[in-house]
């Protein structure tokens, strides 16, 4: 599906983020799941706190008055919170030696689930419902966060 450019950036980071919950999730019965976690939740401090930021002070309250988006709104936000809390408890077990193989997987699975659910439904209803989305909503493309 065509992206409308206001959201092609913030499409681009889920790219990176499917990659790196497919990553966590395939490491997480492997060798050595504590460099794999590591590297997740560097990717996860680095681009995907930023990510949520934009997401929610920029993107959403364009339609955060919307019946219509409620109830996906409060889902990704919910969303956001316990991926917060699951990269929270993930990086103290990997302060405190081996991370649990069923945390990693859980957390790969929600970022997972959570990518496609926006890219899904709510981008789309966004498009939808704010069809005047001006570019940057987020990040210039050419900015400093691009790749
Ligand atoms: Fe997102």
């Amino acid at each position: 599906m065509k992206r409308h450019p206001a959201l092609v950036p913030l499409s681009h980071d889920h790219h990176h983020g499917l990659v790196q919950a497919k990553r966590l999730r395939a490491s997480a019965h492997g060798g050595d799941a504590r460099a794999a976690a590591r590297a997740f939740l560097r990717f996860f401090s680095d681009e995907t706190v930023e990510h949520f930021r934009e997401e929610e002070e920029q993107l959403f309250p364009l339609v955060a008055e919307s019946d219509e988006a409620r109830e996906p709104l409060v889902r990704v936000l919910l969303e956001h919170q316990r991926l917060h809390a699951l990269a929270g408890r993930l990086a103290a077990q990997v302060e405190a030696g081996a991370p649990a193989s069923e945390l990693m997987a859980e957390l790969g699975e929600l970022l997972e689930q959570h990518i496609r659910y926006e890219e899904r439904q709510l981008f789309p209803l966004i498009e939808r419902l704010s069809p005047d989305l001006e570019p940057p909503v987020a990040r210039d493309p050419a900015g400093p966060r691009a790749p």
